[in-house]
């Protein structure tokens, strides 16, 4: 079954600064994933929406535009989620976003992980902070992340074409598995 509806992809970037090089990450890969597909992209900032989640700790305590945010996450089609590496991790209002997002709501959903840092010394955050993260959600995390770090990027855009190649090949290596979810059929429980 092909998609007849555009790609419905977010991003999320967990960068608490604007300028920021995880968010200028984000959108190349929505670029990129956008180039050959029909998609309509959303891109959540947490430098944007972290205040609107402080002080919630509970998902009915999150004011509207943070639930529509969820939402969003949990209908994508594609989710593109990315962070700084904080202290050898993803940054903590990043996981606070997804200690909201319902356990069963990215079953089965393609999602293509990415990170930057300061050097390439923490470069395994996607295989074993985020990807673990996201296997919890039984999503079907893409085989090939994307790290970057801060010497492939000038005034937070990307500088360095190995890292331009990196996000094409992994956008390519991701298609095959767009649109899949469309064809699981649920059962009546779900
Ligand atoms: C509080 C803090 C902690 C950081 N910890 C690490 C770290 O453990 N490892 C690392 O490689 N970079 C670390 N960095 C550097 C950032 O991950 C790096 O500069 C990143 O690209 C910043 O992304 P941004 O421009 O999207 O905010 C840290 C930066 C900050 C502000």
């Amino acid at each position: 079954m092909s998609h007849t509806e555009p790609l419905k992809v977010v991003g999320v970037s967990g960068s608490l600064q604007s300028p920021s090089k995880t968010t200028a990450l984000v959108r190349a890969i929505l670029d990129q994933v956008a180039d050959g597909a029909e998609t309509e992209t959303h891109l959540i900032e947490l430098n944007e929406l972290g205040p609107h989640l402080a002080g919630a700790v509970q998902r009915d305590q999150l004011p509207a535009v943070a639930e529509q945010e969820l939402q969003r996450i949990e209908q994508a089609d594609l989710l593109v989620v990315a962070s700084p590496v904080y202290r050898a991790t993803f940054t903590g209002l990043f996981k606070h976003l997804f200690d909201f997002v319902g356990q069963y709501a990215l079953v089965d959903r393609p999602v293509l992980l990415a990170a930057t840092g300061g050097s390439d010394r923490h470069a395994l955050i996607i295989e074993h902070q985020l990807r673990p993260l996201f296997g919890f959600f039984q999503a079907v995390t893409l085989p090939l992340g994307i790290y970057a770090s801060d010497a492939d990027f000038q005034n937070y855009e990307i500088s360095n074409p190995k890292l331009a190649e990196r996000i094409e090949l992994a956008v390519e290596r991701a298609r095959p598995f767009l649109g899949r979810q469309l064809e699981v059929a649920r059962p009546a429980w779900w």
